[in-house]
C-alpha cells in the first residue's frame, strides 16, 4: 500500500498543477534577477585571471567590509564562527603545513588566488551571494590574503596583481590522473 502511494503521489501532484498553471505555485517567492546580476554570476574567473573585471581594493578597505559583511558568520578576524574558519596563518606567516579534514577550506587552502575571488564574488555573503561590487571583492580578498600571510599590508588587488599571487598551498595539489580502463571491481562503498 505505502509502495503504491509513493509511486502515484508525484503523478497526482503533476495532474493537480495542470498545464499552463504551474507558474502559480511559487509566484510570490523571489524576484527576477537584474541583467547585471545575471552577467555577474555568469562570469567564471579562471586561474589566469581571464574575465576579472576592472576595479581594485586595499587591505584596509577590505577590513572594513569584512567587519560589516563577513565577521558575523566567519568570526571577527576569520577564526571561524557559525561558518568556516577563513584565516590560517597570520600576517607575514602563511600556513605551510598540511590541512586536516576539520579545517574545511580556509583561504590558505585554495590552489589559485583567482578562485578565491570567483568564489566570494559568486557566493558570499552566503545570504546575499552576488551582491558585492568588483571593488569590494578585490578589497575583501586583499584583506583575507593579508590576514593569511599571503600578501603585504600595502599590496593592492586588481585584475593584474591578483593572478600573480601564488597561494602557499598551490604546490600541494596533484593533478588528478584519469583512470582508464575503469576498474571492474566496485569500490567497497558502492
Ligand atoms: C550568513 C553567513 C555568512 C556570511 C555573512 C558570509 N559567509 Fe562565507 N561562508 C558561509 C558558509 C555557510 C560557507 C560554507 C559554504 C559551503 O561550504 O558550501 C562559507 C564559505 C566561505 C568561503 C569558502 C571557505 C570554505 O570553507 O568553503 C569563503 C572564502 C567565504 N565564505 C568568504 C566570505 C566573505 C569574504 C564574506 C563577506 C563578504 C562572507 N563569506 C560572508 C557563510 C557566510
Amino acid at each position: 500500500m505505502s509502495y503504491s502511494l509513493k509511486f502515484f503521489a508525484p503523478l497526482i501532484l503533476l495532474a493537480a498543477s495542470g498545464a499552463g498553471q504551474s507558474p502559480r505555485a511559487y509566484s510570490n517567492v523571489g524576484r527576477t534577477p537584474t541583467p547585471e546580476e545575471i552577467q555577474n554570476l555568469g562570469v567564471i574567473v579562471d586561474p589566469s585571471g581571464k574575465n576579472l573585471p576592472a576595479g581594485k581594493g586595499t587591505v584596509k578597505e577590505g577590513q572594513e567590509l569584512y567587519a560589516k559583511q563577513c565577521a558575523a558568520c566567519h568570526g571577527k578576524t576569520g577564526e571561524g564562527g557559525v561558518a568556516d574558519q577563513l584565516v590560517m596563518g597570520s600576517p607575514g606567516n602563511p600556513h605551510k603545513g598540511t590541512f586536516k579534514d576539520t579545517d574545511r577550506h580556509p583561504v590558505s587552502f585554495f590552489a589559485y588566488s583567482t578562485t578565491v575571488w570567483d568564489y566570494i564574488n559568486r557566493a558570499m555573503p552566503a545570504n546575499r551571494g552576488g551582491s558585492l561590487k568588483p571593488d569590494e571583492v578585490y578589497a575583501v580578498v586583499a584583506y583575507l590574503f593579508y590576514m593569511n600571510g599571503i600578501i603585504q599590508e600595502t599590496d593592492v588587488m586588481d585584475a593584474t596583481t591578483l593572478p600573480k599571487v601564488k597561494m602557499p598551498n598551490h604546490d600541494n595539489f596533484v593533478p588528478a590522473k584519469p583512470v582508464w580502463p575503469p576498474s571492474p571491481k566496485k569500490p567497497s562503498w558502492y
